[in-house]
């Protein structure tokens, strides 16, 4: 069983992907993480973000265990790796250098342990579009600006990240606008996903409905 969940930042993805995973026994791929992987090692390199030729350079080379590794920076999940996650990868040449990575990811879906999971669950914004378009299941979640900026600057406070909820609003606001004008696999709900705003949603709630709908399934 593959399930695409896409929408913008900060909308429930990664909770929603997370609670699945556990409950159907799925391999969950956040695909922001390749891009995020990207981003940071150009941020790290000290290139210019709008390089594409050695945006692409790094994605090409880009494997699993060196993203995972580079998780672990502390810049990987802050702002200043989001940012540079959504320029690099509005670059054409970075998205189809990381698409074999994270589609191949379904054909034998693992936990982290190596040990054998029940199919995969993936987050993003082009899974339902892109990387899966055959997935038994697609979600598109999204919730307010407001919504998703309180959120967001909820997660940064509680690791003690300094900032301020307007700068959250704001760069919120400008990688909703990037991620969706983009010509590269803009953020846009597949024809087939079933959309669900979360603004007024607990997480409870959100499982519940999607839970419904991969019972369904079967
Ligand atoms: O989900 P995230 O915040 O970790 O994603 C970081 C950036 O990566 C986001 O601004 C857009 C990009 N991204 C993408 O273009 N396609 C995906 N499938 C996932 C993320």
């Amino acid at each position: 069983m593959i399930i695409t969940i896409d929408g913008p930042a900060a909308a429930g993805k990664g909770t929603l992907a997370g609670a699945l995973a556990e409950k159907y026994k799925l391999a969950y791929f956040d695909t922001g993480m390749v891009y995020r992987a990207v981003g940071l090692q150009m941020v790290l390199s000290g290139a210019d973000l709008q390089d594409q030729t050695k945006a692409t350079e790094f994605a090409k080379k880009l494997t699993f265990p060196e993203m995972m590794k580079l998780s672990a920076h502390k810049d990987f999940r802050s702002d200043i790796g989001g940012q540079a996650a959504s320029i690099v990868s509005a670059i054409p040449d970075v998205r189809s250098a990381l698409l074999t990575m994270q589609q191949n990811f379904a054909l034998n879906p693992v936990f982290a342990d190596g040990t054998k999971a029940n199919g995969a669950v993936y987050d993003g914004r082009d899974t339902g579009t892109v990387v899966c378009p055959d997935a038994d299941l697609k979600i598109f979640i999204t919730a307010s600006s407001e919504v998703r900026a309180k959120r967001r600057f909820d997660e940064f406070s509680a690791k003690g990240i300094n900032t301020t909820y307007e700068k959250v609003l704001s760069d919120m606001k400008e990688r909703d606008e990037r991620d969706s004008k983009r010509s590269a696999a803009p953020l846009k709900p597949a024809d087939d996903a079933v959309i669900i705003d979360t603004s007024s949603l607990g997480i409870k709630e959100v499982l519940a409905k999607v839970c419904s709908l991969i019972d369904a399934l079967k």
